[in-house]
């Protein structure tokens, strides 16, 4: 593996999102809405850095009935916990990839048919050479290559989630 991000590069990054949504979210009605569960990490610090009243929320995000990539769907594994009627949500992803997962599951559009006032998408990692479907991202942190990477959050296989900086798996 090797570093591609490092922990300061990060920091300064997630606190530039931060200061950024801290401006465009004065004065609404502001929850976060965590991916679970590669988003934990982003998410800790980034809300650690919007300077407005808010309130979480987590979903979880499953694929069945085979890959995300072809046949496959996308349903809510573990649903919100609050109402989002008359909120303006700001869904936190790790990373966007494809595309499918944003995409298959209707997110957005679920989240506007129960009354969201507003939906917007913040993801840490953009890897837009491997996008199959269009998806809308209002915040990116960086835009990197086509690369498997882990850390901060990102997982091979379930584990990795917990190394400081984001690096490359060379195969
Ligand atoms: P998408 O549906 O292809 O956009 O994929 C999104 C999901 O795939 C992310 O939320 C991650 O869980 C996973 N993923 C995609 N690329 C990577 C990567 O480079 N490292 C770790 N997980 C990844
Ligand atoms: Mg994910």
């Amino acid at each position: 593996m090797e570093v591609f991000l490092g922990e300061e590069q990060i920091a300064a990054r997630v606190r530039e999102l931060g200061a950024e949504i801290s401006d465009d979210y004065k004065g609404r009605n502001l929850v976060i809405v965590g991916i679970l569960k590669g988003s934990f990490v982003f998410l800790a610090d980034l809300v650690r850095s919007i300077s407005l009243p808010l309130t979480l929320d987590f979903i979880t995000l499953s694929s069945y009935g085979g890959s995300t990539e072809s046949s496959g769907t996308v349903r809510l594994a573990k649903d919100l916990d609050e109402s989002v009627a008359g909120r303006d949500v700001l869904i936190v992803e790790d990373i966007v990839d494809t595309g499918w997962t944003l995409r298959m599951s209707r997110l957005k559009e679920v989240l506007l048919e129960r009354g969201a006032a507003s939906v917007r998408v913040c993801t840490l990692l953009d890897k837009p050479e491997r996008r199959k479907v269009d998806v809308d991202l209002d915040y990116v942190g960086f835009v990197i290559p086509d690369e498997f990477v882990v850390g901060y959050g990102l997982d091979f296989d379930g584990l990795y989630r917990n190394l400081p900086d984001i690096s490359i798996v060379k195969g």
